[in-house]
């Protein structure tokens, strides 16, 4: 999306390749909203790395950066033969596929990318064929989220109040977005809408990120406390929730994302507010068979004891909210049952949730 700073305008992708450096470019987000700052990771250890700590975030972006990630290291290997070749790949994959567990995405790009390796001969081939494989995955990560942008827009009138949770936005994959897909692509056909964006504690992504990146294109948001939705239903201020997703079954139409969103559901289905979920097919796991099968991501204890911020002279601190003697529990992530999803916006168009398995063909599923 286009970034614009000290007046300049210029279009960045959240993730990229640098071939010459062999090193994977990823915009730092957890400087945003206070800098704007590229990095380079030196190889795939620090790419999974900057997963980890979160540099990267959102399942469409760190699924890009871990298929990058896979093509750094197979790379960086020397030497022509393809039995050390293939352990030493597998090293590199199982790295970045820890990196981070909720998301699918990281193991589907992986997946791809692997599966397109093989049909090179030799470990030159292999290698060309990972890179190629892994921009493939992230020019169809931008695709799709312009897919989902299209099919998305109908939802959205003219004098809507929409609220959206975390950052499932540009920033959240290599492009666009996927929740913030359809208010881009409303935006361009000149309808007039406000969003309410979670403020997403213990991170605040939704604080920090969404709200930069709809400063950004000039749309009218404001922030709310994650308390706050629910009356602001009560009141007749909320028209439509759209919301991201870090992996969605494809049997059940389960919808895990950012913890908080199943509560939003649940309001939303108390006031009868249409609740959306915006999804790449790389979102979907199509294998498991139950949402309490998904590994939810349990973070650090500090995230919730307190807070990241920029004081007056632009230095960033940690701050401590909570009683001093007080510990906390953090998982990253909930599962939304299907019942409480009006629907799952796709590249392929607007499914119900338990549909998604009919039209499993159309959603990227192979096998
Ligand atoms: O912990 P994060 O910031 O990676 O979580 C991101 C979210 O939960 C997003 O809503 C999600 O990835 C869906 S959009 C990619």
């Amino acid at each position: 999306m286009n970034v614009t700073l000290r007046g300049r305008t210029e279009h960045f992708r959240t993730v990229s390749f640098d071939a010459k450096k062999n090193s994977v470019r990823l915009i730092e987000q957890r400087l945003l909203p206070h800098e704007f700052k590229i990095i380079g990771t030196k190889n795939f250890r620090e790419t999974a790395r900057a997963i980890t700590d979160m540099v990267v975030r959102g399942a469409g972006a760190i699924g890009a950066t871990a298929a990058f990630g896979l093509a750094q290291g197979a790379l960086s290997f020397r030497g022509g033969d393809l039995k050390k070749f293939s352990t030493h790949v597998k090293t590199v994959y199982q790295t970045l596929a820890d990196a981070r567990p909720t998301a699918v995405d990281p193991v589907n790009a992986m997946n791809d990318v692997r599966r397109k390796m093989l049909a090179g001969k030799t470990v030159a081939e292999r290698q060309f064929l990972a890179l190629a494989a892994a921009e493939e995955f992230a020019n169809e990560d931008a695709r799709h989220c312009e897919e989902i942008g299209r099919h998305g827009a109908k939802l959205i009138c003219n004098g809507m109040k929409l609220l959206t949770h975390c950052n499932a936005g540009w920033l959240a994959f290599v492009d666009t977005g996927t929740a913030t897909a359809p208010m881009y692509a409303a935006q361009a056909q000149g309808k007039k809408f406000h969003v309410y964006c979670d403020e997403t504690r213990p991170r605040s992504q939704g604080a920090s990120l969404t709200a930069w990146e709809l400063a950004q294109q000039k749309i009218s948001h404001q922030i709310i406390a994650d308390n706050a939705a629910g009356h602001l239903m009560q009141r007749g201020e909320i028209d439509l929730v759209i919301v991201g997703s870090d992996r969605t079954l494809g049997r059940t139409g389960e919808v895990t994302n950012k913890i908080g969103t199943y509560t939003k559901a649940v309001l939303a289905a108390r006031h009868k507010i249409p609740f959306y979920v915006a999804i790449p097919h790389s979102t979907i796991d199509w294998n498991l068979k139950s949402g309490f099968d998904i590994p939810i991501e349990e973070r650090n204890e500090g995230e919730v004891l307190g807070a990241w911020g920029v004081t007056k002279t632009g230095r960033r601190e940690y701050v401590r909210i909570a009683n001093p003697t007080s510990g906390a529990r953090n998982p990253g992530f909930d599962v939304t049952p299907a019942e409480l999803i009006t629907g799952i916006i796709t590249p392929a168009g607007i499914f119900k949730p338990k549909e998604l398995w009919r039209h499993r063909c159309k959603l990227g599923f192979n096998d």
